[in-house]
Parts: C-alpha cells; sequence; structure tokens
C-alpha cells in the first residue's frame, strides 16, 4: 500500500485523518494512546510477542516517557490491533523505534506501514534526525518493511550484533536518518 503523505492532522482528539483503505466501519482507526489503552495495549503487546512482551510495570512507564510517540490502531471501543513506540533521546536529536506490532489477521493490508509511516513524519517535525532499531535477523516481513522506507544496516558487520539481547538472542541493528525537508 502506498505510504500516506506525511503531515495528515490530528483533530482534537489526537485521532488522525482517515488514510486510503480504512474506509469502513471495521476498519482501524490510527490515534495517538491514551492512558486507558493500556490494559489493551498489554494483551496486544501479549499476543504478538508472548515471552519478551513488556512487562506491565515497563509499558506503563514507556507510555509516561513517550506517549507522544505511542500510536495505536484502535479498530473501535479500544480493541486495539496494532502499536507502534518510538523512544526520543532529548540531548542528541536520536531516537529508537522500541515496539512495531500489527495483530495476525490484519497483517498485509498495510498498517504496519501506516503506523511507520506517522510515527516517522512525528519525529521528524520534532527535529529528531536519526532513527534506529532492532529486528531479529530472521524476521524478514519487519526487514523488508523498514527496508522499504529507507531503513539500512548499521555498521559494521551490516548490522549484526550477536547476543545483543543475551545468549543467542542476536540482532540487526538498523538506522534511517531523517532530513527535516523530507
Ligand atoms: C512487521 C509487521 C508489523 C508488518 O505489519 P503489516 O501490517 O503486515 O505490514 P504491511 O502490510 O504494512 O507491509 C509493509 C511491507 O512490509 C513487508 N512485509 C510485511 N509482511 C511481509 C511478509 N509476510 N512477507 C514479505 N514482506 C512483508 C513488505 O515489504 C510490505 O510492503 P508491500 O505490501 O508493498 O509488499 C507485522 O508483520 C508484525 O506485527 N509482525 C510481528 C511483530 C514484529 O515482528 N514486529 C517487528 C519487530 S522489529
Amino acid at each position: 500500500m502506498t505510504a500516506e503523505p506525511l503531515e495528515r492532522t490530528l483533530d482534537h482528539d489526537g485521532h488522525l485523518g482517515e488514510p486510503a483503505g480504512f474506509q469502513g466501519s471495521r476498519s482501524p482507526s490510527l490515534r495517538a494512546a491514551r492512558e486507558s489503552d493500556l490494559p489493551e495495549l498489554r494483551r496486544l503487546d501479549e499476543e504478538v510477542f508472548q515471552e519478551v512482551a513488556y512487562p506491565a510495570f515497563l509499558l506503563r512507564q514507556l507510555y509516561d516517557m513517550y506517549a507522544e510517540h505511542l500510536l495505536v490502531l484502535d479498530e473501535g471501543e479500544g480493541r486495539l490491533r496494532g502499536y507502534v513506540l518510538a523512544a526520543t533521546t532529548a540531548l542528541n536529536r536520536d531516537s529508537w523505534i522500541l515496539g512495531l506490532c500489527v495483530t495476525m489477521s490484519r497483517r498485509r493490508h498495510g498498517l504496519g506501514r501506516e503506523l511507520m509511516t506517522e510515527v516517522l513524519a512525528r519525529l521528524r517535525q520534532d527535529g529528531i534526525e536519526q532513527v534506529r532499531l532492532t529486528v531479529e535477523p530472521a524476521n524478514h516481513p519487519a526487514i523488508l518493511l523498514y527496508r522499504s522506507l529507507g531503513f539500512r544496516p548499521e555498521p559494521p558487520d551490516d548490522g549484526i550484533r550477536p547476543d545483543y539481547f543475551g545468549p543467542g538472542q542476536d540482532r540487526q541493528i538498523m538506522h534511517l536518518r531523517l532530513s527535516p525537508d523530507h
């Protein structure tokens, strides 16, 4: 699906304008997360990431710190079908994508791209210049998505960091430079 224009505006409730392909009452809408989303966000995170899902206390505090870069896909009445979370550093205009997922039954409909495109637009508007993320080296769907958005492996060694999250948990680090006018 074609990426939406980056400057879609928010209404007063923090909802984004309806992107192409989201028409219909059952299509999830992309909006900023709210405090009341936290239980459902945790359910979704556990559904997708299982044993590596965020503990409740950490998810809570990530929300406390990074709510403006925590976006969710709401299918109605607070039922969440995806989210993206970016953390920013105050001093050097860097950020990390800490979480991205779309529920299994909703994949391959452009939703992951929508989440990423919107959070990158927000980061750019906020003056962030570099975005990094980690991904399992075998997670080809995610890597293809990130590559299509301009992310590239961070040298050296093609971004591969053995045991990054502990023994046997290798990760690839990818990065993207954001230019203010792009
Ligand atoms: C990665 C993920 C968020 C993608 O969400 P999605 O809504 O299915 O992705 P989209 O439909 O927006 O696809 C965007 C692009 O990603 C790539 N892609 C996504 N799923 C793919 C698959 N199964 N096979 C190949 N490419 C795939 C394609 O390049 C696609 O572009 P295209 O449709 O023009 O070919 C989703 O698969 C997911 O939640 N996975 C589990 C959690 C996860 O791995 N998160 C990332 C951790 S780093």
